[in-house]
């Protein structure tokens, strides 16, 4: 299967484009509203045609771009079952298999940042989301996050993967682009080495962040996949 990142400056999001290179069918991790544009170029430039949208979870930081897209090109929006969604085509849950051409994505189930954040897996790549990222995690302190389902997620899921597993994240903020279940294994500031349960739960109940910037725009937004009011009067079905 072949990867190929993309970027959203303003919100520090990840998206990645997923393709069977025979079939040439396609899926979107995490595409943003601002940037549908951009992938369905992208997609046209590579001859591909995109069958799913997949969410990691519900975004608080930016709106989504699943449903422009569905809009666009028919593609099936694809959430865990404990988002809350209203409007995905397609509830997903642990060990789900996504086919795609000749190859396959899995779900991982990988709740805390919120109950519904999956991971989505296929050979040698872990697409994370927020549950891990980059020499650090998703926060825990709204969207019914919980730290101690979080530990749980990365150190009994996550960290079962072997070490040269690589890690594509949903954000970073440092100009990083991804990294290895091995190196956060024993880098990792608030699960790595050394790190107890305890230790992150205290971690995480005393970081004292500001609230996302777009979130009151971005939450109920996403819960009807990234439709905007306005173009909800304006799009025909
Ligand atoms: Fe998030």
């Amino acid at each position: 299967m072949e990867v190929h990142q993309l970027f959203d400056p303003k919100t520090s999001s990840y998206t990645y484009l997923l393709w069977d290179d025979a079939s040439r069918q396609a899926a979107l991790i995490d595409p943003v509203h601002d940037q549908v544009s951009r992938d369905i170029r992208l997609l046209r430039e590579l001859d591909l045609k995109l069958l799913y949208t997949l969410e990691t979870h519900v975004h608080a930081d930016h709106i989504t771009g699943s449903g422009l897209l569905r809009e666009s090109l028919n593609s099936l929006v694809l959430v865990h079952e404990d988002c809350g969604s209203k409007c995905a085509d397609i509830l997903v849950k642990d060990d789900d298999l996504i086919p795609l051409g000749a190859g396959k994505i899995r779900v991982m189930h990988t709740p805390g940042h919120t109950p519904g954040d999956v991971s989505y897996l296929i050979p040698g790549i872990a697409f994370t989301g927020d549950t891990l990222l980059i020499r650090g995690c998703g926060r825990t302190d709204f969207q019914s996050g919980d730290p101690g389902t979080l530990y749980d997620s990365i150190t009994r899921k996550l960290f079962t993967l072997p070490d040269d597993t690589i890690v594509y994240p949903g954000h970073d903020y440092d100009g990083r682009s991804y990294t290895t279940i091995g190196e956060e294994k024993s880098l990792n500031p608030r699960v790595g080495k050394g790190k107890s349960r305890a230790d992150f739960i205290s971690i995480m109940n005393n970081l004292k962040l500001d609230p996302p910037q777009f979130i009151h725009e971005a939450l109920p937004s996403n819960l009807r996949c990234g439709i905007t009011e306005y173009e909800q009067g304006t799009l025909h079905h």
